[in-house]
C-alpha cells in the first residue's frame, strides 16, 4: 500500500480547489507543501463549463453598489442566506475580479477598455464580468497558469479519494485508488480543504459534467460531518433538450426571449418586472407552468421544452457574446440560434445545499475546510443568483486557503493514522464490490435513481411523490448490493468508479428528499404543491442532515440576519 504526505491536501482540482491552493502558494511563497488531488485531469474540472459571467459591483459611480449586491443575493435565496455572510462576498468580489485581471484573464471589455458587465437574473445592476460564454475556463486556467509559478505544489490527477479519515474529530489523511496503476494507498495530511463540487448528477436531466457526482459531499457525510439545506437544489431554465447541456444565462442577459408554442413571451405573466431575468426558480417554476398547461412543445423522452429565441440578437452579436452556445446548439442539435429557436427546458444545474461551514469556510472537523459548491457556507440559500457561483469559489478559495496558512502555523504534526481502517477501506472498494453477485445492472439502478429524482424531486414537490422517492431510494440502495461487476480489474475500472459514485449518489439523495419531505413550505428552488407558501414562522432554519446507517437524522439552526428581515419576494 502507497503512503504519502504532505501539509495540505486540497480534494477537487476545480475553481475553489485552485483558487485555494494559489493563495496557500503566494502566502507562504511557494514554501507550503500542498497536494491537489482529483479524480479527472485538472483542466477536466466542471468548472471550465460555467459559461456567463461572474458578479461583482464593480460600478459605484454608476449605481452599483456592495450593498445592493448583497441585497439583490439576499432576496434570491429567499432570504434563507446568513446575511453576513452574504456582505463578506459582496466586499471580497470586486478584488477577485482585478486580482484575476492581473492574473492574465482576458475578460470581455467595453469599447473604451473597461472590464465589461452583462445582466443576470435577479439582479439589479448589470454585474456579471464574462469572458465571451466561456467564463470558467478562462477563470481556470488563469488559475492554473499563475499557479505555475510556485513550487510546492504537486498534483494527483486522476486518483479517486474513497474516504475522508478523521479520528477525534481531527482530519488525518484520505484513502486513494490511483485510478492509472490500481495501486491503494493513503495520502496523510495535518489540514483538508474540500472543493470536489456538487451533486446534480443524481437528475436525469442535468447541465453537469458526468463527473460531478458529490463524492466529496458524500465521503464528508459517511465520515460524520453534516450537510445543510440539501435540499434546495437549483434548476437552471435553459438545459438544452435533450442533452441538458447548459444554455447559459446569457442569453436571456445579452436579451433572448423565452417563448411558449403561442409564440408568447411568458415570463411577462410571472414576473413583470424582470421578465427573462428573474431569478431561475421563478423562471423554472413558470416554464413548467407552462408545459404543463400545454403551452409547451412536445420534446423526446417526455422532455417536453419552450423555446429561447435569439433571433432578434443579430448574427454578429450572437458570435461575439455567444459563440460557445452557437456551437452546442449547431453541434448538439443541428439548430443555429442565428436562424431558428433552441428547444429548453429546467436542468438541474446547482447544488445550494453542501457540507455545513461556518464563514471562514470550516467545517466543525478540526483541520478540514470546505469551499466552492462542495461546501454550504450559506450564502445563496434557497436559491443561486446566477454568476455568484463562480465568484463564491474564487472567494472561499482565497479565504480557505489562508485560514489553512494559519492553522498549520500552529499546527507542525502530522496526525498518527487509523492503521485498521485504512485496510478495511481498501477491503470495501475493491473486494466488497468484487465479490458482489446477482442479477442487477449497476447502470440500470443509476438510470433509475436519476428518473425518480427528475420525477418526484423536482422543480415541483410533493408528500407523496417524497415518500415514494424515499422508498425508491433505500430499494435501489439495497438492490445495489446485487450488481455484480463485469470488470474485476484495478486498471481505469470504470465499472467500480460507477459503483463506488452510484453508492455516494444514493446517500446524497436520501438527504435531498428526507430534507425535502420534512420542509412543509415552499422557498426558493424548493416548492411543494401542497405547502405552496413560504413559512418564515416555521421554516427560516437551516437543515443539517448527519449520517446513520437507517438513514439521515434531521436538525435545524437558524438563519444569520444582520441586516434586512424578511419579506415578500416580487420581481
Ligand atoms: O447560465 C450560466 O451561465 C450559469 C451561470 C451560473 O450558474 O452562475
Amino acid at each position: 500500500m502507497q503512503e504519502l504526505s504532505h501539509d495540505l491536501l486540497i480534494l477537487g482540482s476545480g475553481l475553489a480547489g485552485l483558487r485555494a491552493a494559489l493563495e496557500a502558494a503566494r502566502q507562504t511563497k511557494g514554501k507550503l507543501d500542498i497536494a491537489i488531488i482529483s479524480k479527472t485531469q485538472l483542466m477536466r474540472s466542471h468548472s471550465v463549463c460555467a459559461e456567463g459571467g461572474t458578479a461583482a459591483a464593480l460600478r459605484p459611480e454608476e449605481g452599483d453598489s456592495l450593498e445592493l449586491h448583497a441585497w439583490d443575493t439576499v432576496k434570491g435565496s429567499d432570504f434563507l442566506a446568513d446575511q453576513d455572510v452574504v456582505e463578506r462576498f459582496a466586499a471580497a468580489m470586486p478584488g477577485e475580479i482585478l486580482q484575476l485581471e492581473h492574473w492574465g484573464i482576458p475578460w470581455s471589455r467595453k469599447p473604451d477598455g473597461r472590464i465589461d458587465q452583462r445582466p443576470f437574473g435577479g439582479h439589479s445592476f448589470d454585474r456579471a464580468v464574462y469572458a465571451a460564454d466561456k467564463t470558467g475556463f478562462f477563470e481556470m486556467q488563469a488559475l492554473y497558469d499563475t499557479l505555475q509559478k510556485y513550487g510546492g505544489v504537486v498534483r494527483y490527477d486522476e486518483y479517486y479519494v474513497t474516504s475522508i479519515l478523521i479520528e477525534n474529530n481531527r482530519f488525518c489523511g484520505l484513502t486513494f485508488w490511483n485510478l492509472a496503476t490500481g495501486e491503494f494507498g493513503v495520502i496523510r495530511g495535518k489540514a483538508l480543504i474540500i472543493a470536489t463540487g456538487g451533486a446534480c448528477r443524481i437528475y436525469g436531466f442535468t447541465t453537469y459534467s458526468y463527473t460531478v457526482t458529490g463524492d466529496g459531499m458524500a465521503m464528508a457525510y459517511r465520515a460524520g460531518l453534516p450537510l445543510k439545506d440539501m435540499e434546495f437544489v437549483q434548476f437552471h431554465p435553459t438545459g438544452l433538450v435533450p442533452s441538458g447541456i447548459l444554455i447559459t444565462e446569457a442569453a436571456r442577459g445579452e436579451g433572448g426571449y423565452l417563448t411558449n408554442n403561442r409564440g408568447e413571451r411568458f415570463m411577462k405573466e410571472y414576473a413583470a418586472s424582470k421578465i427573462e431575468l428573474a431569478p431561475r426558480d421563478i423562471v423554472a417554476r413558470s416554464e413548467m407552468i407552462e408545459i404543463e398547461q400545454g403551452r409547451g412543445f412536445a420534446g423526446p423522452r417526455g422532455l417536453d421544452y419552450v423555446n429561447l429565441d435569439l433571433r432578434h440578437l443579430g448574427a454578429d452579436r450572437i458570435n461575439e457574446r455567444l459563440p460557445l452556445i452557437r456551437e452546442v446548439a449547431i453541434k448538439f442539435n443541428d439548430i443555429d440560434p442565428i436562424t431558428a429557436p433552441i428547444p429548453v427546458r429546467p436542468a438541474a444545474h446547482y447544488s445550494m445545499g453542501g457540507i455545513h461551514v461556518n464563514i471562514d469556510g470550516k467545517t466543525p472537523a478540526e483541520g478540514i475546510w470546505a469551499a466552492g459548491e462542495a461546501a454550504c457556507i450559506s450564502l445563496h440559500g434557497a436559491n443561486r443568483l446566477g454568476a455568484n457561483s463562480t465568484a463564491e469559489c474564487l472567494v472561499w478559495g482565497g479565504i480557505t486557503g489562508g485560514e489553512v496558512v494559519r492553522y498549520l502555523q500552529h499546527e507542525r504534526h502530522l496526525p498518527a493514522l487509523p492503521a485498521d481502517r485504512v485496510r478495511e477501506e481498501e477491503q470495501r472498494v475493491f473486494a466488497g464490490f468484487f465479490r458482489r453477485k446477482g442479477k442487477e445492472n449497476l447502470y440500470t439502478i443509476r438510470q433509475e435513481l436519476r428518473d425518480l429524482m427528475d420525477n418526484k424531486a423536482g422543480v415541483f414537490r410533493t408528500a407523496r411523490e417524497l415518500q415514494e422517492a424515499q422508498e425508491e431510494i433505500r430499494e435501489l440502495g439495497q438492490r445495489l448490493q446485487e450488481a455484480g461487476l463485469t470488470d474485476q480489474s484495478r486498471i481505469y475500472n470504470t465499472d467500480l468508479i460507477s459503483a463506488i459514485e452510484l453508492e455516494n449518489m444514493l446517500d446524497l439523495a436520501q438527504t435531498i428528499v428526507a430534507g425535502a419531505l420534512t420542509r412543509e413550505e415552499s422557498r426558493g428552488g424548493h416548492a411543494r404543491r401542497d405547502f405552496p407558501e413560504r413559512d418564515d414562522s416555521n421554516w427560516l432554519k437551516h437543515t443539517l442532515a448527519y449520517y446513520t446507517p437507517q438513514g439521515p437524522r434531521l436538525e435545524y439552526i437558524p438563519v444569520a440576519i444582520t441586516m434586512w428581515q424578511p419579506v415578500e419576494r416580487k420581481y
